[in-house]
């Protein structure tokens, strides 16, 4: 693994852009009880066996990858009987400082809300307890100065306003259509404060408008990649960490100068979950 870290490469042909890595600090939960025991998305399955272990490992390699890019790292403390926790993105949604927490769509997962509010509030976050169903960084995605916002599955989409009024940014809400492609980040990947990939069937007719005349220059990913949650990346300006099954996708990125890292998360794959799911990021 060749990891180059917050070195903005210069372009060597012309047409090349020149990208630019920011460190940044995220919240992770280790796997360590990870198994798939109810299902909540077409991807969980109770009846195929689960690894934990392997999950650890996996999850571990994604781990070591961030801080390999200088990233600060944080953990919250798994607890038993929340399989899920280990998806951190969808423990709230962190920006100036302020955590909008989650409030989870389904019983299963009902108590990780105030589990990660808890983590926020003891580790000097202002912590804004909501009232709308949402889940967090799962259908919240930052990109420069707006925020892309899924709903149709997970989030209601009066989340939207009530985290526009906190953050005091634009919230655009996005519909989701396809139940594999849940939450936002199984649909949406950021790559810098201006540019995303997608997939486009993924959503109904008016967001994809949206997006096309917002991102004109966006990464379109293919089917295949989508389908073994290719989107669901994290990026640091030009380090983009993706699933090392995405090869396409890896493919788009490095011809447009980004540095794709793959790892290989196929035991949380089982959740219905990926890199960015494991990753949130906090925003100080
Ligand atoms: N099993 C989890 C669920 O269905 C997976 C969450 C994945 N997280 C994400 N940010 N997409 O809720």
């Amino acid at each position: 693994m060749s990891i180059d870290s917050a070195t903005p490469v210069r372009a060597v042909e012309g047409a090349v852009p020149v990208r630019t890595a920011t460190k940044r600090t995220v919240l992770m939960c280790k796997p360590q009880f990870f198994t798939v025991v109810y299902r909540i998305n077409p991807w969980m399955d109770p009846a195929l066996p689960t690894d934990t272990s392997l999950a650890v490992t996996q999850w571990q390699t994604l781990y070591d990858t961030y801080v390999g890019l200088g990233f600060d790292v944080q953990l919250i403390d798994p607890i038993d009987g929340l399989p899920d926790m280990v998806y951190a993105a969808n423990g709230g949604f962190v920006i100036d400082n302020q955590a909008y927490g989650a409030k989870f769509t389904h019983v299963q997962r009902q108590p990780e809300g105030p589990a990660y509010m808890d983590w926020f509030g003891a580790n000097g976050f202002d912590v804004r307890v909501p009232v709308e169903t949402n889940e967090g960084e799962g259908d919240f995605l930052l990109v420069g100065d707006v925020i892309l916002a899924g709903t149709g599955f997970r989030s209601d989409s009066n989340s939207h306003a009530e985290l526009s009024a906190i953050a005091g940014r634009p919230v655009i809400t996005l519909r989701l259509v396809n139940p594999s492609f849940y939450h936002l980040d199984t649909a949406v990947a950021v790559l810098d404060d201006t540019n995303i990939a997608y997939l486009p069937s993924a959503f109904d007719a008016p967001s994809l408008a949206i997006l096309q005349e917002r991102y004109p220059d966006a990464v379109i990913v293919t089917e295949e990649d989508a389908a073994i949650l290719g989107l669901n990346s994290y990026s640091d300006g030009y380090n983009v960490v993706i699933a090392a099954r995405a090869k396409d996708f890896e493919r788009q990125l490095r011809v447009r100068g980004y540095n794709p890292i793959g790892v290989d998360l196929s035991e949380l794959l089982l959740g219905g979950g990926g890199v960015k799911c494991c990753t949130l990021e906090l925003r100080r």
